[in-house]
């Protein structure tokens, strides 16, 4: 059985780009009521990009806050918050900032039109109706949130996506602008997300042509990014936010693996943000992505980055427990890393290995 992807079906690429943002939402104003409503990390809130958000007085301009990992409970609040103080079904939602505002701007455009908790709705197809049209604006790059169908969120019980064809954009700006200020630390670790999906991608049972193809190029456009010399930082900005696009079309066809799963259960059980979470657990998988940890190395020196190591001397015999539990029940990321039979090779001990080196 293979899986129907939906892709991104509009997308603008450029520098200043963002500056097209008010002429592409006019269509959508022509309503009386119907505004935009536009969900940006609160980190711009006292930055220039706050000023360079269209806002008008029949919109909603939400400053999100994203020190934890995008949840359920959070999108649920957005949703009620944007139907009972607009009072209005927005036009359209604009998200703009890193993935975890990908994340949020995708749930929120599906949960208004679809009733209930927002925990419903992880998992695959769930929505019945289709989302308010959603407009993602990266200014982070390498998560792929911004062309993925997912819209990853933590939940009551699990780490899992709403996933369907209602959650891609129906239209992205990438500005390799709004990339460029990035602090160091959190610009690596977004952009190894990228690397990581495609070391994930090319080593599995689901790869095939497309998702090899995709990962292939971005693999190159991340080398080039993280390792190349004589770059300015705007060439290696742009090949970054392709990188992220190319990387998570090719999860799409494909899957992420080992280095995920394990990921998933630092960041449900700890707090973990995604990018740092897939950091910490590649810098220890030499035994599973042998020559491509190396570069990772290599990334890590050039750009002296800190990832955090020897982690698991704080961990409780419970946490470590809970992770390997979180993580072992992804059934679809070790099936792609091993073959239908993963069961044969991995176990919780094996994975409590893998969290203890850490
Ligand atoms: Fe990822």
């Amino acid at each position: 059985m293979y899986r129907i992807i939906k892709t991104v079906p509009r997308c603008i690429f450029g520098k200043g780009s963002l500056d097209q943002l008010d002429e592409i939402l006019k269509p959508f104003r022509s309503g009386p009521d119907n505004g935009i409503v536009f969900m940006a990390d609160d980190y711009f809130r006292d930055k220039p990009l706050s000023g360079r958000i269209p806002a008008g007085k029949h919109d909603m301009l939400l400053w999100i806050n994203v020190d934890d990992e995008p949840k359920t409970s959070v999108v649920d609040n957005l949703r009620d918050r944007i139907l009972s103080e607009s009072g209005f079904v927005p036009a359209a939602v604009v998200g703009i900032g890193g993935g975890s505002i990908m994340d949020y701007a995708k749930a929120v455009s599906v949960m208004i039109t679809n009733s209930g908790s927002s925990v419903l709705y992880q998992g695959l197809n769930l929505a019945k109706n289709p989302a308010v049209f959603h407009i993602g604006i990266p200014t982070l790059s390498g998560t792929g949130a911004e062309v993925s169908m997912t819209a990853v969120l933590t939940g009551p019980e699990k780490k899992l996506g709403i996933k369907g064809e209602f959650t891609p954009f129906d239209l992205v700006v990438l500005d390799p602008e709004l990339i460029r200020d990035a602090p160091a630390n959190q610009r690596f670790y977004t952009g190894m997300d990228a690397y990581i999906h495609n070391v994930e991608s090319l080593c599995g049972t689901s790869r095939n042509c497309m998702s090899d193809s995709y990962a292939h190029q971005s693999q190159v456009l991340c080398r080039e990014a993280f390792l190349g010399t004589g770059l300015s930082r705007e060439e290696a900005d742009e090949k970054l936010m392709i990188a992220s696009w190319f990387g998570g079309l090719s999860i799409g066809f494909s899957e992420v693996g080992v280095c995920h799963a394990l990921s998933y259960g630092l960041s449900y059980v700890l707090g973990y943000h995604h990018g740092i979470a897939n950091c910490i657990a590649f810098n220890q998988l030499e035994d599973v992505y042998g020559k491509d940890t190396d570069d990772f190395h290599r990334m890590i020196e050039i750009h002296k980055i800190d990832i955090p190591h020897n982690i698991s001397k704080g961990f409780t015999d419970n946490q470590l427990l809970h992770m390997a539990e979180v993580s072992i029940k992804l059934d679809h990321m070790w099936k792609h890393a091993y073959g239908p039979e993963w069961r044969n090779v991995v176990s919780i001990d094996k994975i409590v290995g893998w969290f203890r080196k850490m």
